[in-house]
């Protein structure tokens, strides 16, 4: 049928769509800047933001994941106050707003009913929204005042992944335009970083078997894994174990490092994997620290790390990237681990039990 034709020689969806993720970068590049490099938005999204003293994401599954990752980058390169939240408990517990709100709903799809729900609400308030979403013309985007596109293409796979990277990336890009209209000082230029970032994506994606032998060692007989970090890692973290959850049905946690102990290690024992990002200077010694305390309880430590903290004995080590986009980097070992370890376990993949690719009741 027509969709065979679309996934091409892929196996499924989810890996097409895991090797698109270097062009949608691209794409959002070249979507968001001008013919002098420099970054582009709309005036209508500029004014939006310029009104704003305080930003409340408001998403669902992986997109509010990509959410928190964002509100670190809007909040470190904008120094705009950021909060994060799920859209089904905004909706009927919400928090104290500041003065100026600006609401910015992450939706892969634009059509996700518990985001909706708040957009109605918000806007009943009076406040502005801005969408960032993969789907032009969708409920999400016409119902708020400025959309931002993800230019990720259709995704199909249940389990989201480019959506995850392309929401990063232009959340990033809104970031740095904030901090230039504001007169920042800018740690790094994006765009370049951004390109730099493609490129690695493109050398991580042609190393596939590594990720999928670390599936068969870590992932394939267990029924309970942990994915520990610290700062955006942890975020990335709780990306991970979604994925894992949604797609291999093993039970995941994402979990922050130092927290570890305060309970959740009652629930290490001889041979349960703990899988742990470590892109992050400033926290290297410690999540080191944690690993070394989950593996003299039994664990099997998986250690995904980057160039700049690595360790010689790291599962794998990937090329260096500005710390504040680690996330982009280091969220592909583990779309991969999930994906070969749902395969290695006979799941379906592209139509994990359970779940729809975008949910329309609340
Ligand atoms: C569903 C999907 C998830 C997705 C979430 C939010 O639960 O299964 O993969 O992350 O909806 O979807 P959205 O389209 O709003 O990003």
């Amino acid at each position: 049928d027509a969709s065979d034709i679309e996934k091409g020689t892929y196996a499924h969806y989810m890996l097409k769509e895991m090797d698109e993720q270097p062009a949608v970068i691209r794409n959002i590049i070249q979507h968001y800047q001008n013919e002098n490099g420099e970054i582009e938005l709309t005036e209508g999204v500029r004014e939006l933001v310029s009104e704003a003293d305080r930003i409340y994401i408001v998403a669902c599954g992986t997109s509010y994941n990509a959410g928190l990752v964002g509100k670190d980058i809007l909040e470190r390169i904008a120094g705009i106050p950021t909060e994060v939240h799920v859209s089904s408990e905004f909706g009927y517990n919400m928090p104290l707003l500041s003065e100026r709100p600006l609401f910015v709903f992450l939706s892969q799809s634009g059509e996700t009913a518990d985001s909706r729900a708040v957009l109605v609400e918000v806007k009943k308030r009076g406040y502005k929204a801005l969408t960032m979403t993969n789907v032009p013309g969708s409920t999400l985007s016409r119902e708020a005042n400025e959309t931002m596109l993800l230019h990720a293409g259709p995704e199909i796979a249940v389990a989201s992944t480019k959506a995850y990277t392309a929401q990063i990336a232009v959340l990033a890009i809104l970031a740095y335009d904030i901090a230039r209209a504001t007169g920042k000082e800018l740690p790094f230029d994006l765009m370049p970083e951004l390109a730099r970032v493609a490129t690695i994506m493109d050398s991580i994606m042609a190393q596939k078997e590594l990720f999928e032998d670390l599936a068969e060692r870590y992932l394939k007989t267990t029924s309970n894994t942990f994915f520990i970090g610290r700062g955006l890692d942890a975020s990335v973290c709780l990306e991970g174990a979604l994925k894992v959850k949604e797609i291999s049905y093993i039970q995941a946690e994402g979990y922050p490092g130092g927290e570890l102990k305060h309970g959740s290690i009652a629930l290490i024992e001889g041979g349960t994997p703990v899988i742990a990002l470590i892109s992050q200077p400033k926290t290297n010694l410690n999540i080191r620290g944690n690993v070394k305390e989950v593996v003299a309880r039994g664990a099997n430590a998986c250690i995904i790390s980057m160039q700049g903290v690595e360790h010689e004995n790291d599962d794998f080590i990937l090329p260096h990237v500005e710390p504040l986009l680690a996330p982009l980097i280091n969220v592909l070992p583990v779309q991969l681990m999930a994906y070969y370890a749902a395969l290695a376990r006979g799941c379906d993949v592209d139509k994990p039990r359970n779940l729809a690719k975008s949910v329309t009741v609340e």
